[in-house]
């Protein structure tokens, strides 16, 4: 009988998933610790031990914790950062800050300063205002800053408009206007406490076409190549970012790695030759390649609507708040019935979150087996950008996450609380109603 019915339950990292919705409840994140090694073993096979002189760094933005911090160090890889809360991670999970790479638009002062002071493996420079600030910093803390300039490219890239960044027209980064980049390069050379060691881009994200990387390493290209010739600046580092695209529903299909960076490294390596010019360390910077498809998220199925002649709304017990990128980019999932993953799809219904909004729609149109209350739901690719950009609208309580391997699984950040969502709060004195606060008990 057990038998049986494991049979139709989804197994996850050599877990049922079913088991796991009833020990640790839902809505669930549950992270595969194997995929993730996969992933980073495809990157060292075929990029950081097939080319000389590259690094690989994970974008820790698309989901990060203590232990994906531990999982990430132990495979070799360094870390991008974005903020002083990813930096601050990094340091609690002790990892080796020479392998950390600092991005951002604005970083703070206060950012600024702690990626100086833990000195930080490089800086990556977004505009001339933070070039100073690092100045002054790393003048009165007496310390060099390794940095890198991120340019705008100028290409356009295929994907939601939301997740472009290589676009002229962008928030991101160094124009490569004449009069801007040359007075951002020769303020690199010149400066003291600054280390200029090349260039980095990133032209979007979920692409899954190699010909917005490519025209951006173009245009890095010709800008090693001018800087070469008229500032005599020699290019050491080029890092031409993150973007690769995977699997979340319909036709997708992840393109293996070396299908972005084959192509990206002979593109360096026969323009450099060519030209004359040292060929530059390149640095890579994946997120969503190495853990989207390791997560999956479970729900338990609530409330089923059927509004006759139009739609079935199949409702769970999370939403745009554990992934809001359906109601943000109108991004597309698959998911399956946990419980009956062996039974015939034969009804087309719509899933909604328990959000108080209408847009809190997560797949729209799936078709499934027979829905029923109490079922497990299981959506897949929710590994990035999922965890980390989940959010307490409606005051509803963030997700724990579940690390699994090999038919073990483990608890790496445990489920929000009801305690937890006021935390922060303070009522002023004159509020303050003890003897109603302490008859209450929930
Ligand atoms: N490097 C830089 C400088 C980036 O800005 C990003 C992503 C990455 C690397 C990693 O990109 P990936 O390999 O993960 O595509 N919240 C959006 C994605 C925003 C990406 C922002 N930058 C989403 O859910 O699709």
């Amino acid at each position: 009988m057990n038998n049986i019915k494991r049979d139709d339950n989804l197994i996850f990292g050599g877990c049922d998933t079913v088991e796991l919705a009833k020990e640790y409840k839902t809505p669930l994140y549950v992270i595969s610790e194997k995929i993730i090694r996969d992933r980073c073993t495809e990157i060292k096979d075929d990029f950081l031990n097939k080319y000389k002189n590259v690094t690989a760094v994970y974008a820790s933005k698309a989901f990060l914790t203590l232990t994906m911090c531990k999982i990430i160090e132990s495979e070799g890889l360094g870390l991008d950062v974005v903020s002083g809360g990813e930096l601050f991670t990094a340091i609690k999970a002790n990892f080796p800050l020479n392998k950390v790479i600092f991005h951002g638009n604005n970083k703070t002062v206060e950012e600024l300063n702690m990626a100086i002071e833990y000195e930080v493996g490089r800086i990556v420079v977004d505009n001339l205002y933070e070039l100073e600030l690092i100045r002054k910093i790393a003048k009165r803390l007496n310390k060099k800053v390794k940095i890198l300039y991120r340019i705008t490219p100028g290409v356009k890239s295929d994907t939601h408009e939301y997740i472009t960044t290589g676009q002229k027209d962008s928030k991101f980064g160094i124009p490569l206007n004449e009069e801007i980049i040359s007075e951002a390069v020769k303020k690199g050379m010149k400066y003291e406490e600054i280390d200029l060691l090349g260039f980095h881009l990133h032209v979007g994200s979920q692409l899954f076409d190699n010909s917005s990387h490519l025209a951006g390493v173009e245009v890095a290209l010709r800008l090693i190549k001018k800087a070469n010739d008229e500032y005599d600046f020699v290019t050491k580092e080029l890092n031409t970012g993150g973007g690769f695209g995977i699997y979340y529903s319909g036709d997708d299909v992840r393109k293996p790695l070396n299908y972005f960076t084959d192509s990206i490294m002979d593109l360096i390596n026969d323009r450099c030759k060519s030209q004359g010019l040292k060929i530059p360390k390149v640095i890579i910077e994946p997120g969503r390649w190495i853990i989207g498809e390791a997560g999956i998220t479970l729900y338990t199925i609530g409330s089923i609507k059927q509004i006759p002649n139009i739609r079935t709304y199949v409702a769970v017990d999370g939403g745009m708040t554990d992934n809001p990128r359906p109601a943000l980019y109108g991004a597309k999932y698959n998911a399956v019935i946990a419980n009956k993953v062996n039974k015939k799809k034969n009804k087309v219904v719509t899933i909604a979150g328990k959000c108080c909004e209408s847009g809190d729609i997560l797949i729209k149109d799936i078709a499934l087996p027979k829905v029923e209350s109490g079922d497990i739901l299981a959506v897949s690719s929710t590994g990035a950008y999922n965890h980390s950009m989940a959010n307490n609208y409606n005051k509803n309580t963030r997700p724990a996450v579940v690390l699994v391997n090999d038919g073990e699984s483990e608890l790496i950040v445990r489920r929000e609380t009801y305690k937890d969502l006021l935390i922060r709060e303070k009522l002023p004195s004159r509020f303050q109603d003890t003897e109603v606060n302490e008859r209450r008990s929930v």
